[in-house]
């Protein structure tokens, strides 16, 4: 029976100096794969919004569907702590209303919900959400859901003033409960020192070497998606071409009577 990844294996894997993998999954065999591989944390992100669904920005998302992927990536998993996105809006009206939106989740198979920004509002529904029972990742740097109000795919705390505001945002939401949090398109020095200066794991999403825990996409991460590529992604296959290449020759098959043949048939 394996151990199921918790807030505390996390912990103590940053107070032993070793890594943790995060990797997203959207679906129930994807997830189970992922899972079986030995990723530690498998994050339902609102990036299914243009990987799995083809909008534009996470922003189109909403709670719905996301119950939807999260169910299904729950039933695939059976080590791995399974993180939901709070999706665009679903968090942000009112605390009453964000609860009902996170609570859900964890009913639908989340262990814990990742939630965007660091400000009074979300220093307050951490410190809620912890008290009702739902660790929280936290995720501050660039945040795609504000990337209107921040003007694009902007690098984050890159002048001395807005690193010394990144590592205040995550004490704050270190001191609200919250159990790790994701840096994303920050400087790796300034990530580094952030790792260092608190006692909950960082993951680095575009933010350097000295994270506790690395995350990455998994349609970059397979090379399955292909309209855009971050810098950051490291592609550890083409599936774009496998998937391209079996429907080829299943194409073909079809059309020139090779498919289904004498031991395909009832
Ligand atoms: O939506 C997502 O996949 C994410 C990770 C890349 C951190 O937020």
């Amino acid at each position: 029976m394996l151990k199921k990844v918790s807030v505390r294996t996390l912990k103590k894997i940053k107070d032993n100096g070793e890594k943790f993998s995060v990797l997203t999954a959207y679906d129930y065999s994807t997830a189970k794969y992922i899972d079986e591989a030995g990723v530690d944390v498998i994050l339902i992100g609102d990036s299914l919004a243009m990987t799995a669904l083809g909008y534009e920005s996470t922003n189109s998302i909403g709670v719905e569907e996301m119950s939807i992927f999260t169910k299904a990536v729950a039933k695939g998993v059976n080590r791995a702590m399974v993180v939901t996105d709070m999706p665009f809006m679903s968090y942000t009206i009112d605390i009453p209303s964000a609860l009902t939106n996170i609570g859900n989740m964890v009913k639908y198979g989340a262990n814990a919900v990742k939630l965007e920004g660091c400000n009074d509002y979300i220093e307050k529904l951490v410190e809620c959400t912890v008290n009702m029972g739902v660790p929280v990742m936290g995720h501050i740097g660039f945040t795609p859901q504000s990337q209107n109000v921040i003007g694009g795919h902007i690098i984050q705390g890159k002048t001395e003033e807005a690193a010394k505001e990144l590592l205040k945002q995550a004490k704050k939401l270190e001191k609200a409960g919250a159990f790790s949090i994701v840096l994303e398109m920050v400087p790796e020095d300034v990530a580094k020192n952030i790792t260092q200066n608190i006692s909950i794991p960082t993951i680095s999403c575009g933010a350097g070497r000295y994270c506790d825990g690395f995350v990455m996409v998994c349609d970059d991460c397979f090379g399955k998606f292909t309209d855009f590529t971050p810098k950051f992604a490291r592609k550890y296959a083409d599936m774009a071409s496998l998937i391209k290449d079996c429907a080829t020759k299943f194409d073909y098959d079809v059309k020139n009577g090779n498919y289904p043949n004498e031991n395909e048939v009832y």
